[in-house]
């Protein structure tokens, strides 16, 4: 087992020799290697954002690792659902293979929902030669580096999240160009979770209690009680300050690595892949286990080995 930190300021630690258990005909087995769940949940919380390499290619043991931080959430639509695995979303460049082209902006995945994803688990399956890679901002090395006055200013601060509005439009919008092949019970039913909120500009980490902003460019639209023009210039100051260049982590995908990553800490990014280079990941995000009773939730068998 090896531990490489990925940047000079504790964005992003990359490990290698992660496994789980393996399936054997005698059911699981411990893995060759024991890491405990609060390990490498210490581990998440404290980097952001996770590298794990050679870890298994089995489906199950990917939605079984997302299951140590939370409970995976349904993809929706479901036509860009992995056939047979409802949590994990197919995504690519290749048209009608999945969801095409999303997150090429500045995002915490979830965010249209109060709580939030709370974790991200991505593999890929295709990556290409040039471009593709994703990138990673430190919403804490953000929020530090910000001048003590706005700091003060920004902590008393609410975000406009109007996310049933903006994804009525969005539906509407990717059913006309036909991006997205959606019912319109389907379309409904989503609408029908969906609220307007408002939600405070930093939070604490529940686990290390660190500060951390809290940004999304689609889905945060403004901070209520701003006239329009301050409210503008004060969220290009915190994007500019959490993505500048030294607060970013680049990721270069290859086949078979799998990242994970902590929504309430990172904003990440996807940059195209080079014309005529196809990359194919799949993902899964995990809520926070406070939506769910612990009752309700049970330990998979690929990774129940370890506590
Ligand atoms: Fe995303």
């Amino acid at each position: 087992m090896r531990l490489t930190e990925l940047t000079g300021i504790g964005l992003g630690l990359r490990v290698d020799g992660f496994a789980p258990a393996p399936h054997t005909p005698h059911g699981p087995h411990r893995p060759a290697r024991t890491w405990s769940r609060q390990t490498l949940r210490a581990l998440l919380w404290e980097y952001g954002v996770l590298h794990l390499t050679g870890f298994p290619r089995d489906p199950q043991a990917l939605t079984e690792l997302a299951r140590w931080f939370g409970e995976p959430e349904t993809v929706f639509p479901a036509g860009h659902r992995v056939p047979g695995q409802p949590h994990v979303r197919l995504q690519s460049n290749v048209r009608g293979l999945g969801a095409n082209a999303g997150g090429q902006y500045w995002h915490a995945d979830g965010s249209f929902d109060p709580s939030r994803s709370l974790v991200t688990v991505l593999t890929c399956d295709e990556a290409p030669d040039d471009g593709g890679e994703t990138l990673f901002a430190d919403l804490r090395a953000g929020y530090a580096a910000l001048p003590a006055p706005v700091r003060t200013r920004v902590a008393a601060l609410d975000g406009g999240f109007p996310c049933r509005q903006i994804a009525e439009q969005d539906m509407r919008r990717a059913t006309a160009m036909r991006t997205v092949e959606l019912s319109d019970a389907e379309r409904r039913r989503k609408l029908a979770e969906l609220t307007d909120f408002v939600r405070p500009l930093v939070t604490a980490h529940h686990a290390t209690g660190r500060d951390a902003l809290v940004l999304n460019e689609h889905w945060l639209r403004d901070i209520p009680g701003l006239p329009p023009a301050d409210s503008r210039q004060l969220l290009a100051l915190l994007y500019d300050t959490v993505t500048r260049p030294d607060h970013v982590y680049r990721h270069h995908w290859n086949v078979g690595d799998v990242l994970l990553w902590d929504n309430h800490s990172v904003l990440h990014k996807a940059v195209p892949a080079a014309p005529g280079l196809r990359k194919i990941t799949r993902r899964i995000t995990s809520a926070a286990p406070r939506r769910v009773p612990p009752a309700t939730r049970t330990p998979g068998p690929a990774l129940a080995a370890t506590p």
